[in-house]
């Protein structure tokens, strides 16, 4: 039975190891700002730390194991939930062998600095309210340089986590994504940027505020490495896109587009340089296929011939629908209109994350779990996850929305807490 592990792999990671894949990486940056970029743009600000000081300064985590729901297996590594700072309980994680270095998907929705208290109103669970006699979820009141700093500690510590194919999505906003956006670049490295996606988040606002409306944010998706998992997300195509996309009909009514069959660049010496019915390729252009490919495709009816002498090939309508359309990158998934928990994230986002970047078995981590929506849509998938939140109302809310699910595989519910005051607390708590 692992469940003890978290305490006891304690001396398994070493912090070094860290430090040294920051050093040992060739586009480590050893600018003046300091020993902490992997790329070779730095954001500069104030009480940026270099790593061996964040990691070396961690406290030691104490877990206490709270309750447990279901069979838990002596083999298998159970979904934790766990109840406390962020920060120790991801270094605690490091030191256990089951999950170090084997999170497939990490996504996190921080708080974005924007200096409010969120509260849940007692006598309206489920909207979110500002009132003072309403219990406070969580405050969001770091900003500037101690904000980005609170959130490199832990993207440093995620990164670290994640297995060699696995990937991180970070949530943000407008303020404060461009600022994460250059951090993010720095400790995974500009080329493992994916893509910054664009999600509405609510319908349009009226506020008096002079510019236009915000009614969207942003998710940075980063992976660790290339070779990261990936199951391509297709979408319906609409009426609209069908017509717009295949505007030509042939005899037998199936709707159709063409595409060249030359592309830019000659072929010195092969097949898709050759002459074919007659035709070298235009100059300058290849063959996108050899001939043999070409007589094939005329065999089969696949050519029409442009007006000005081209081949080109016919791509139906009936048969792309059927794979659907590339996924983009703006997403419209609103967040719920009555959210049990202030901020809390749209289920199907969370869904269309974790089917695109993790398998049926995998780990999935979200340290800022808020309502649990991550958990819940991981656990609908048949992921494992692992939940981490300091506020208790984010707990409550976690553990209301499990108990929703039906058949909910085991999970531990550890409290976790630093056990020692370090030095490091104690000046952070001064700030
Ligand atoms: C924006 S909310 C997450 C909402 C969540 N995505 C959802 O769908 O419900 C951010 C959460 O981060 C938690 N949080 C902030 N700082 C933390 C820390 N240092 N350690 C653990 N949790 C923290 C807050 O308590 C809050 O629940």
């Amino acid at each position: 039975m692992k469940r003890t592990k978290l305490q006891k792999e304690r001396s398994l990671y070493s912090k070094n190891k860290i430090v040294r894949f920051f050093s040992n990486d060739p586009v480590y940056n050893y600018s003046s700002l300091g020993k902490y970029s992997k790329s070779d743009l730095a954001l500069a600000y104030n009480g940026k730390r270099d790593i061996h000081s964040i990691i070396s300064e961690i406290p030691r985590a104490t877990f206490k194991e709270i309750t447990s729901y279901g069979q838990i297996e002596l083999h298998t590594h159970p979904n934790i939930l766990i109840e406390g700072n962020n920060l120790t309980a991801l270094d605690a994680l490091l030191n256990n062998s089951d999950v170090s270095g084997n999170v497939r998907l990490v996504y996190i929705d921080p708080p974005f600095s924007t200096n409010q208290e969120y509260r849940i109103g007692s006598d309206r669970t489920s909207t979110v309210s500002s009132s003072n006699g309403d219990i406070l979820a969580y405050s969001d009141n770091l900003s500037g340089s101690e904000y980005l700093e609170f959130l490199r500690e832990r993207i440093i510590l995620l990164r670290e986590l994640l297995s060699e194919d696995g990937s991180m999505y970070l949530h943000s906003d407008y303020k404060i994504g461009h600022y994460v956006k250059i951090i993010m670049d720095e400790i995974f490295g500009a080329s493992n940027f994916i893509n910054d996606i664009t999600r509405i988040k609510c319908n349009p606002k009226n506020f008096s505020r002079k510019g236009y409306g915000n009614i969207k944010d942003m998710i940075l998706f980063y992976s660790k490495t290339r070779n990261f998992i990936w199951n391509e997300p297709r979408v319906e195509m609409s009426e609209e896109d069908i017509i717009g996309l295949f505007p030509k009909i042939g005899k037998d009514g199936r709707r159709y587009t063409t595409n060249p069959l030359h592309a830019p660049g000659e072929t010195k010496n092969g097949a898709t340089g050759e002459k074919w019915n007659g035709l070298f390729p235009p100059a300058g252009r290849h063959w996108r296929v050899g001939p043999k490919e070409l007589s094939r495709l005329e065999r089969l009816g696949l050519i029409e011939w442009s007006k000005t002498g081209n081949p080109r090939k016919k791509i139906f309508a009936d048969e792309v629908f059927q794979r659907g359309k590339k996924l983009q990158d703006v997403w419209e998934l609103k967040d719920p209109p009555y959210p049990i928990y202030p901020t809390e994230k749209n289920l199907e986002l969370l869904k269309r994350i974790i089917t695109a970047s993790s398998n049926v078995g995998d780990i999935v981590l979200d340290c800022f779990a808020g309502s649990g929506t991550t958990l819940v849509a991981a656990e609908e998938l048949k992921r494992k996850w692992i939940g981490i939140d300091e506020s208790r109302a984010a707990i409550t809310a976690i553990l209301k929305q499990l108990q929703k699910i039906e058949n909910v595989t085991s999970y531990v519910h550890y409290k976790c807490t630093a056990s020692t005051a370090s030095h490091y607390l104690k000046s952070r708590k001064k700030q």
